[in-house]
């Protein structure tokens, strides 16, 4: 049984009088350890895909089995431990809290859960020693995106889920990022999804999600990945 199995799962929405589809009959599994990146244009359904992953959305229909554990079951008491305990975010705008430190950002998720990281470790591990006791808004957008970042891992998550993680950074701070991520993978054996619409990135995944129109597309297993610092894009 693989790591993660998304069987069969729709997401509908009732906008008055018309129903929107956001993910149909989406199928698809995830090994641990995986590097996956889920591609697709914008209203694809990547996001809902990751969200319901994540526990901060629920499916309609169908299974969404993590480690196991059938999460669609879960009540919301059930999916917030799960958030909690199991699951890191980094999103496109970095949602840092803008009156705390990078050091002070990581802690509010290390403290909340049992074995956490050490923070200071992390921001040392994505390169931010010198800048633990500065605000975001000191910070540049690929060092506060190193921040959310240290703050997602610190948790120790079982998955870490990536939307859009390079969509506000510049080329090159955008290939730090990633290679953070990858590393994350590599050294560390984190299973890491990465949504982006960015079909450059695919080289650099173990494996690649294809959306479109609410619907997988198709699955590619890349047995080499790229080094990110040999990609062009
Ligand atoms: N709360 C909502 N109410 C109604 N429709 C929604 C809602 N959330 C998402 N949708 C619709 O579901 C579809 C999939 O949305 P989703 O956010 O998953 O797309 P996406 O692939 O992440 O797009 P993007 O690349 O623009 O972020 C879209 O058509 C969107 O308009
Ligand atoms: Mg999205």
């Amino acid at each position: 049984m693989a790591y993660i199995e998304v069987k069969n799962s729709y997401k509908r929405y009732q906008v008055g009088d018309t129903e929107i589809i956001a993910n149909r009959d989406v199928n698809f599994e995830i090994n641990k350890g995986e590097l996956v990146i889920i591609l697709g244009s914008s209203g694809a359904g990547k996001s809902t895909v990751l969200n319901i992953l994540g526990g901060m959305d629920t499916n309609d229909q169908g299974q969404v089995i993590i480690d196991g554990v059938d999460i669609a079951q879960f009540s919301s008491h059930q999916r917030t431990n799960y958030r909690r305990d199991d699951v890191g975010f980094v999103f496109q705008f970095y949602n840092l809290v803008s009156n705390l430190t990078a050091k002070e950002n990581v802690e509010l998720a290390s403290e909340i859960v049992k074995d956490a990281m050490d923070p200071l470790q992390i921001l040392r591990e994505v390169g931010l020693q010198d800048r633990i006791n500065n605000f975001p808004a000191q910070l540049s957008g690929g060092e506060q995106q190193r921040v959310s970042i240290a703050r997602a891992v610190a948790k120790n998550p079982k998955i870490l889920l990536c939307d859009e993680p390079t969509g506000a950074l510049d080329y090159e701070t955008g290939k730090q990022v990633l290679q953070i991520l990858q590393d994350m993978c590599r050294k560390k054996g984190a299973t890491v999804i990465i949504v982006t619409h960015n079909t450059a990135l695919a080289p650099i995944a173990d494996r690649v999600i294809h959306m479109r129109d609410a619907s997988v597309k198709s699955i590619k297993v890349n047995p080499s990945p790229q080094n990110i610092a040999t990609l062009e894009y």
